[in-house]
């Protein structure tokens, strides 16, 4: 017997949204009906939406107690009757008179919020009027016309709007072609089509009688006067989308609006990190309906890897494809917090108006109820991925859901969650290492965290390997049991990369130490990992050359940690970074194999240099056990120098300056006047210069004094200097290095906030100025203090969180943020030397390009398929 469904004018009959969809297709004209339905393109999208529900199966469970079912959630901070809010839809208008009305009517009588849309036809005004007591999530299209977008959101708040919903996916419009097809030209129906429209009655007199079609009521008051029609507000709002719609207008909005903020139009998670940092509450996971990129991934797909990268700190809501309750509770389950109804509730609405909206909501509502007992979960709470088999199209060793790297279209690094239990592993552990495995209390705090203290956390297992092959058995045990490794150094390193995880076992170098050989005619060393910078500095000036790598953590920090960080420090200017002292590597890749790259030669051209990979990885491709480092000569005659100058142009000239008189510069220091009064003010004594100078620069140059003296001069003649002190003793030019090392005091002197940012030399001086106006702005009183190692193109940049109203996290947060965009404009890097380990990890994009980020995953991935190594740090 062939299944028919009532006829469409029984809505109320309708026991699914589908039939629902079939009944509303009926009752609407043609071109109605692809507005409301129509996918852009092949709608592969759109079909993709439905598809990707049906992949996941559920894994029931039975005799559960099932005598409370709850689908009661909280969205956005409120109770709702269920986890739902009506997606914004615009021009709702065309499938029911007043259709905005009567969906938040519905939506207040379940209970649940309403999205009113920027182009929606009743104004916030009228819904605010009509619904008072409703809640209203009002949906805003940027507008090219600032204060019109201004205005809008105004008027969202004087309408008691609880939420903003900015949509980000849809500046440009997607092909619908379907929708097109309807139309001669994009305003006019073609014949066949208003022949349709005339064919449905019922349609034409409940939409469109006695006014015509509608028009777009939030817009009217930006139209010019007597051009207020559909056609007109159409025109308009095609002229107006912000095309220029990027992360610091979005930035813009959040300072505009202080309640709660959504973002729609997430599909990964480095766009959803974006909004988290921008202080978004919200995101909607969608790809609006279908209705935009055709085969842009499921809405659903993407789900898993956003809630693991942010779904701690912002509330997941998903749409594309709600058609029933079960729908929403596998997004539940898959971790969103709620979803948003677009297509499912405009069906009931094109059927019955309010009455069929909220006809659709109680599907939906009883659909979830169902399910909940079935798959005996009463309780929203109880869905997690549990309760889902994995979806057919992906391998059960995938931990039943997509990883991130996968949906965002790169190789998938899967998730590395162990397959055997703690205790079975450390078993292991202890009958492999014996006495280097320290457990428990046993483990010494030093290891909890690095010199930041951020994050501290004990480790399941401290080992200290004292063979390379002990290194290379230990990741072969840990890459087997996909246990997570913290490679650790000295713990010194200022970016939180070598800060442990609770279930991680960090692998601590301190056992693989001393200088092996020295290689006098070739001028190398060859070492262990673990040895100290200051063990390596001395055996180099006993042999009678120089490491020329140096900074204050010598005494503690090893190579092997200077090596995983690319290490900078003094000197850098002449002999560059650790990566420049580095000939040649051994490396135990995640899966234990031993890589010997230890070449001792200056050259060797020989394919891919390979050790760079692993310089400056931060722990994260590979463990280094050995190294041959080159070894200069021993320091020449030095002096040290202090100018005062008028200005950023004058440190570069003299910067020029000084390197073209045959001078060897082991430092150029420039101070902005802040930081100069500030340091000489902790200071007792006579000053050296007079604090009137806008900046200070102390150099340490190498070479003939007379050469010096002669270039210095010059420079007082053209006014590029215009004072000096010319150090003529060791503790002077100590007590002028001691202006400039005022940094070691600052965490106790100031709160700070330390940027360690590196710009293009020429531009730094303009940085300095529009990145301190622009946090002046934000942060009135805001205090700054500027140095930098300008020949390195190394600024540091302090802001004093004392002088801020607020020194709250969000607050540092957000200057972060405002900075760190800033150096993305200027296309200077975040880190200068520090690395991104976990604490700017969240900032990377600002100065890595995505092909840059793509191919660094790949590298990941092809290096460490199981993610082991020093998870979550520099990459997500
Ligand atoms: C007072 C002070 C001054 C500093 N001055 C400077 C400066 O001027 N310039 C500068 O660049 N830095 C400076 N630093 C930062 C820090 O000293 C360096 O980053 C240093 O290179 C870290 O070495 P570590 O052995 O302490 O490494 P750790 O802090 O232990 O680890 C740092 C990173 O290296 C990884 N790692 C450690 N050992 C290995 C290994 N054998 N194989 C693979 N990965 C490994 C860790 O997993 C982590 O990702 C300073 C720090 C302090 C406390
Ligand atoms: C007819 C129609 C109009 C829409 N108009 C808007 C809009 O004005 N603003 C917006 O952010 N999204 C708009 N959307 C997208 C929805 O908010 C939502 O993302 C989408 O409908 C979800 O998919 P679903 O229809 O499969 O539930 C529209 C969708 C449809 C179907």
């Amino acid at each position: 017997m062939q299944r028919r469904y009532p006829p469409s004018h029984r809505w109320r009959q309708a026991q699914s949204i589908d039939e629902l969809a079939g009944m509303a297709s009926k009752r609407l004209p043609a071109f109605a009906w692809e507005y409301l339905n129509a996918g852009a393109e092949d709608e592969r999208t759109l079909n993709d939406n439905r598809s990707a529900f049906q992949r996941w199966q559920w894994r029931p469970r039975t005799l559960v107690d099932l005598s409370e079912i709850d689908s009661s959630a909280t969205l956005l901070g409120r109770q709702s009757a269920m986890p739902l809010a009506i997606a914004p839809t615009g021009y709702n208008g065309m499938l029911w008179r007043d259709a905005d009305i009567a969906l938040a009517r519905a939506a207040q009588q379940h209970d649940i919020p309403f999205t009113l849309s920027t182009v929606s036809c009743n104004s916030l005004e009228e819904i605010a009027a009509a619904v008072p007591t409703g809640r209203l999530w009002f949906q805003l299209y940027p507008l090219r016309d600032k204060q019109a977008t201004r205005d809008l959101i105004a008027r969202a708040r004087a309408a008691n709007a609880e939420a903003l919903v900015v949509t980000t996916d849809a500046v440009v419009l997607g092909r619908r072609e379907w929708d097109s097809r309807s139309y001669l030209n994009p305003r006019r129906l073609n014949l066949r089509h208003t022949l349709d429209a005339l064919c449905h009655p019922h349609w034409a007199a409940q939409a469109l009688w006695p006014n015509g079609l509608p028009t777009l009521g939030n817009l009217l008051k930006y139209l010019p006067t007597g051009e207020h029609s559909a056609a007109s507000a159409a025109t308009y709002i095609s002229q107006q989308m912000a095309t220029d719609l990027t992360w610091e207008a979005l930035d813009e909005i959040r300072q505009q609006w202080s309640g709660k903020l959504i973002v729609k139009g997430i599909l990964n998670t480095e766009d959803a990190l974006h909004c988290q940092r921008l202080g978004a509450d919200a995101i909607v996971v969608t790809n609006h309906g279908g209705r935009q990129l055709d085969d842009s991934p499921a809405s659903l797909d993407c789900l898993p890897a956003i809630v693991d990268a942010v779904g701690q700190q912002l509330e997941i809501l998903l749409d594309s494809g709600i058609r029933r309750g079960s729908d929403i509770a596998k997004a539940l389950a898959l971790g969103a917090n709620g979803v948003l109804s677009g297509r499912a509730t405009l069906y009931g609405l094109a059927v019955g108006g309010e009455a069929g909206a909220s006809h659709a909501l109680t599907l939906l509502q009883q659909q979830l109820h169902n399910t909940l007992a079935l798959l005996g979960r009463p309780r929203l709470s109880q869905l997690d991925r549990d309760c889902l088999a994995p979806p057919l199209h992906l391998s059960s060793h995938t931990s039943g859901y997509l990883t991130a790297s996968a949906v965002d279209g790169r190789p998938a690094i899967v998730q590395s969650t162990s397959p055997t239990n703690d205790d079975t592993f450390l078993n292991l552990l202890c009958d492999g290492f014996g006495d280097s495995v320290l457990l428990g209390e046993a483990i010494p705090a030093s290891c909890f965290s690095d010199w930041t203290g951020h994050a501290a956390c004990r480790p399941l297992a401290l080992v200290s390997p004292a063979t390379t092959e002990e290194v290379a058995k230990l990741l072969r045990l840990c890459n087997d049991h996909h246990r997570p490794v913290v490679p650790q150094g000295g713990m010194t390193g200022l970016a939180g990369a070598a800060v442990p995880s609770a279930d991680s076992i960090a692998v601590s170098l301190c056992r693989l130490t001393g200088v092996e050989s020295v290689d006098r005619d070739a001028a190398t060393m060859t070492v262990r990992a673990g040895t100290t910078l200051q063990t390596i500095q001395e055996a180099a000036t006993q042999a009678g050359f120089r490491y020329p790598v140096d900074f204050g953590a010598r005494g503690t920090c090893q190579i092997g940690g200077n090596i995983a960080t690319n290490a900078g420090g003094h000197g850098v200017i002449r002999h560059g970074m650790t990566r420049d002292q580095v000939l040649g590597l051994e490396v135990v890749l995640a899966d234990g194999r031993t890589i010997d790259l230890m070449n001792g030669m200056l050259k060797n051209n020989t394919g891919y240099d390979l050790k760079h990979c692993f310089i400056g990885s931060e722990g994260t491709l590979g463990i280094v056990t050995r190294a041959v480092l080159r070894l200069a000569p021993p320091q020449g005659e030095s002096h040290t120098l202090l100018c005062g100058l008028p200005s950023y142009p004058a440190a570069v000239a003299l910067l020029h300056r000084l390197r073209s008189a045959g001078l060897a510069l082991e430092a150029f220091e420039v101070m902005w006047q802040d930081f100069y009064t500030m340091s000489c003010g902790w200071r007792d004594g006579q000053l050296p210069l007079p604090t009137s100078y806008p900046l200070y620069l102390l150099c340490e140059a190498e070479g003939d004094a007379s050469h010096l003296e002669a270039a210095l001069e010059a420079a007082l003649e053209t006014g590029e200097v215009e004072d000096a002190v010319l150090a003529s003793s060791t503790t002077q030019a100590r007590g002028l290095w001691a202006i400039r090392e005022a940094t070691g005091e600052f965490p106790v002197k100031l709160a700070p906030i330390n940027f360690d940012i590196s710009l293009p030399i020429p531009a730094i001086g303009d940085f300095v100025e529009t990145a301190g106006k622009m946090l002046q702005q934000r942060w009135p009183g805001v205090r700054i203090v500027n140095f930098g190692h300008i020949g390195d193109s190394n600024l540091h940049l302090t802001v004093d969180g004392r002088s801020l109203t607020e020194d709250t996290p969000a607050t540092r947060h957000a200057i972060e943020s405002a900075v760190y965009q800033w150096v993305g404009k200027y296309r200077g890097s975040i880190s200068a030397e520090h690395g991104i380990g976990l604490l700017k990890r969240d900032f990377l994009h600002h100065s890595v390009r995505p092909e840059a980020l793509n191919v660094m995953h790949t590298l990941k991935q092809a290096l460490d398929p199981h993610g082991i190594l020093n998870p979550g740090k520099v990459l997500n």
